[in-house]
């Protein structure tokens, strides 16, 4: 029998790179840390039956696809998500690259002008490091997305987040296919790859498929792109990577993780028996990773990634003020709410916001349903009119109509306000959204004034996390760092797997064996 000294079951599940073996003595198991080698030696020596179970090492850099880490020179499969406005800022997505991992720059709701700036920042300190940024979908100012395609293809920005999408656009299509080429071996090349966020399938399926043909003749006979791109378009897919996005903070359908991403795993394989792309599909998981064992379980599904949002933007990194950061660091679970978005506000679009220590969520839900029910703001009760007015706008409607009108001529969007010059319904929803979009830039400066119209997207993962995170040092936000907690949520999940795999094979769990509490990313590195 071997003669080790048995570490404490936890101690030796922390130490992921190395194997553990379940050695039964006479009255109790023994749990030792050996590599794979002591198969051999054990059953040489004859003491191979006392193996009651084996745990493998489960590397962090060995969790989701291996495919996908290579197609965007990850050493983990982790995504930093964007966030609007850039909340997910230069300085999380450079630190993300900086320890192996991804962000997404929060380009959303920015001007050109702010998201080039970020383009040159990011390009010249990350080089060839891996980042990406967010292209979203702009419903009623479809100049701006093409303007966005411009500006990324200019600057050689290879690597996009296609969000909230409901069909294939021409800004997209022409990201997409710009600069595609066939090399000397026969094989295409794709210089531009895209990472979209779906949450529905009929979506996910038009990512899957080749660009749209109509949309490629459209560009065809625009000029934006060659007859041979054109032709090589059908040979590749909108996008190779796709992030099932479930329940989140933001836009959301709120689906279930564990019906979402089966669905979006099938159907990645139904693309591929289709299409034979070349390349492999795959498929990550958005949408309530906050701690080790949801991003166990998302890799235990068959996540080839993950990626997270309502957690990084309680970070150092984030770019938005520090009062906001202390109410998310309270938040629990139930702390949520859905409320109308303002960027597809009439067609009843919603976002997953906070609810505790706001007023948003019951103030725009009160705005959409006046919106809903009346023509023009005059025709809504006087009551109700003086309420908006005085507490929700906190000004005249015609005055918050002047101030509305100044930032669609600033933005260059006239079209909306002579649309709006004609239908007062379309006036009234300018001014409300208005209060929408402004509500989110109090919260992002700290404007302590309007901290009751704070809009706050974030999800339920928030209050998972700070349960986990309860009484370490990551229960202050001044201590959160994205890099930090990306590597405690894999590190946690390694340790998670191999738990359940001592479980399965008819191991009882000493209490605790299985917990994991955040740890400095300094001492993780001791073990990886
Ligand atoms: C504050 C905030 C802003 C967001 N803005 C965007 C955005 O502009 N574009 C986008 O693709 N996703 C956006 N998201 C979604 C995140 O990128 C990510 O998909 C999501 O937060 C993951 O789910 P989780 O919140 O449960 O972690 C945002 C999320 C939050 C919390």
């Amino acid at each position: 029998m071997p003669d080790e000294t048995p570490n404490p079951l936890n101690d030796l599940l922390m130490q992921v790179n190395t194997s553990i073996f379940a050695i039964q003595t006479e009255d109790k198991i023994n749990f030792i840390s050996k590599d794979n080698n002591f198969f051999f030696t054990a059953f040489k020596e004859n003491t191979g039956h006392h193996i009651k179970a084996f745990v493998p090492a489960v590397r962090l850099e060995n969790l989701g696809d291996e495919g996908f880490k290579k197609r965007h020179g990850l050493k983990y499969p982790y995504i930093a998500g964007a966030m609007a406005n850039g909340i997910t800022s230069a300085a999380m997505v450079k630190t993300m690259a900086q320890n192996g991992m991804m962000g997404f720059f929060g380009a959303g709701g920015l001007c050109l002008e702010k998201i080039e700036e970020n383009i040159i920042d990011l390009k010249n300190s990350l080089k060839d490091k891996p980042f990406g940024f967010n292209l979203i979908h702009s419903l009623g100012d479809p100049d701006h997305e093409m303007a966005t395609v411009d500006l990324y293809l200019k600057h050689k920005i290879t690597l996009i987040s296609a969000a909230a999408f409901m069909r294939m656009t021409p800004a997209l299509v022409y990201y997409r296919i710009k600069g595609i080429y066939s090399d000397s071996k026969g094989q295409i090349v794709t210089p531009n790859h895209v990472i979209a966020k779906v949450s529905r399938i009929e979506i996910a399926r038009q990512f899957f498929s080749p660009p749209p043909e109509k949309l490629v003749s459209l560009l065809l006979e625009k000029g934006l792109i060659t007859q041979q791109e054109a032709q090589l378009s059908a040979y590749i897919p909108m996008a190779q990577d796709l992030t099932a996005e479930a329940d989140s903070g933001g836009h959301t359908d709120n689906r279930p993780a564990l019906t979402l991403l089966p669905t979006m795993l099938a159907l990645k394989n139904e693309f591929m028996e289709t299409y034979h792309y070349k390349e492999p599909l795959c498929v990550g998981l958005a949408g309530g990773i906050a701690t080790p064992e949801s991003a166990a379980a998302a890799f235990g599904m068959g996540a080839a990634y993950i990626l997270t949002g309502s957690i990084n933007q309680s970070c150092v990194e984030a770019d938005i003020c520090d009062d906001v950061k202390k109410m998310l660091c309270l938040a629990e679970q139930a702390d949520v709410a859905m409320a109308p978005a303002a960027d597809m506000f009439e067609i009843g679009a919603k976002v997953q916001v906070l609810k505790r220590g706001t007023l948003f969520p019951v103030r725009a839900d009160k705005l959409f349903k006046l919106y809903r029910a009346h023509n023009s703001f005059d025709d809504i009760d006087e009551k109700s009119k003086q309420e908006i007015q005085e507490k929700i706008l906190q000004a005249k409607f015609e005055d918050a109509w002047t101030s509305t009108k100044e930032f669609f001529h600033k933005t260059g969007n006239t079209k909306e306000i002579e649309r709006a010059q004609n239908d007062p319904k379309h006036k009234m929803s300018l001014v409300f959204r208005s209060y929408l979009g402004l509500s989110s830039k109090w919260a992002i400066q700290g404007n302590l004034e309007r901290k009751m119209d704070y809009q706050i997207w974030c999800g339920p993962a928030i209050g998972a996390f700070n349960q986990w995170v309860k009484g370490s040092f990551l229960e202050v936000h001044e201590n959160r760092k994205t890099a930090e907690i990306a590597l405690n949520l894999m590190f946690g999940a390694c340790i998670c797997i191999r738990a359940s795999i001592l479980k399965i094979q008819g191991i009882p769990l000493p209490r605790g064996a299985d917990l994991f509490k955040p740890m400095k990313k300094k001492e993780i590195s001791a073990f990886l």
